[in-house]
């Protein structure tokens, strides 16, 4: 959900349909809602409605469309042009379709996306998104949301739907702990378990929304970058696509710097992992062979 602009077709393709951020100002208006049925993770099916935004379908959705639009619903997603100056309307809009939410999908997780940050100023950005977030949290009332500052050219992206997709995974914490496990058994300082077309983060083996690594040794305590996640989701996303442009298919990727070993490899049909290693002892070839081993129990 959105006004009309704002994004949300633009970010749906480059996330789901493999687009890159340039194609996307090609996109024209979406008429009505638009629903895809994304495989992901094999058996689970993301049942996606791009709302289009114009007032005249906004207008629709919550009178005569209100039960269809908002009955059923997992997650909303309501994506804010950071530099609208319209923002009167689109929050009139957004409590409207709270309240259409709480009448029909009481349990759903609301996830609201302060989209186009690129076009603030870099200095700016931390305070103008602290005053969205601020704003935002008034309009919603009692209601829990999540805020996300996003652009389509940057990683900002990889988080907040890694997250949104995250809330969907019934099982997501099982597979945190199976990968803490995983990441032990190899001596890893970190274990990232990603989606396989999408590339967005299932789980890893740190707790979640923590910077600090996971170590079976101690002692060794790395310093984590808080985006690596998001930044390899793109980087690798960014690489695949390189790859079909060459025609060449993408299926592994193997690191090996003085600081740190990486090894990204599938580990189910649907899922590719990604294991870091700080111990210059371990070789390579025995982390892929502990993923080749490790396969059949995360199937
Ligand atoms: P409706 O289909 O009418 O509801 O609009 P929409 O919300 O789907 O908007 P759409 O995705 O079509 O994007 C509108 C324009 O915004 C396009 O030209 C995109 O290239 C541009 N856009 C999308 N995301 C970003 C972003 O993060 N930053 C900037 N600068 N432009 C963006």
């Amino acid at each position: 959900m959105g006004a009309s602009g704002s994004g949300k077709t633009s970010m749906r393709s480059m996330i789901f349909s493999n687009n890159p951020a340039s194609l996307t100002s090609r996109l024209g208006a979406t008429i009505d809602v638009e629903q895809n049925h994304v495989r992901f993770l094999g058996d689970l099916i993301l049942n996606l409605w791009d709302c289009g935004g114009q007032d005249a379908f906004m207008d629709s959705y919550l009178t005569t469309q209100r039960p269809t639009i908002f009955s059923h619903v997992g997650v909303m997603i309501y994506v804010f042009d950071v530099e609208t100056r319209e923002m009167n309307k689109d929050l009139e809009y957004y409590r409207d379709c709270l309240e259409g939410l709480t009448q029909f999908s009481k349990e759903a997780n609301v996830f609201l996306l302060v989209h186009k940050m690129d076009l603030v100023r870099e200095g700016e950005r931390a305070i103008v998104f602290q005053r969205k977030v601020a704003e935002l949290e008034k309009a919603s009332g009692e209601t829990a949301v999540k805020v996300y500052g996003t652009s389509i050219f940057d990683e900002s992206l990889y988080k907040a739907w890694s997250s949104i997709v995250n809330t969907l995974i019934p099982n997501a914490r099982n597979l945190s702990k199976h990968l803490r496990i995983f990441a032990e058994a190899c001596s890893a300082t970190e274990v990232v378990l990603f989606e396989r077309t999408t590339f967005l983060v299932i789980a890893t083996s740190s707790p979640a929304d923590s910077s600090e690594s996971f170590s079976s040794d101690p002692v060794a305590v790395h310093a984590l970058d808080p985006k690596r996640y998001e930044r390899t989701s793109e980087l690798i996303k960014s690489f695949k696509q390189s790859c079909s442009r060459l025609r060449e298919e993408f299926n592994s990727l193997e690191l090996e710097l003085a600081e740190f070993t990486a090894v990204l490899d599938e580990m189910t049909k649907n899922t590719y992992v990604l294991v870091v290693v700080h111990n210059p002892v371990i070789e390579t070839a025995a982390i892929k062979m502990n993923i080749q081993m490790a396969r059949r129990k995360f199937e």
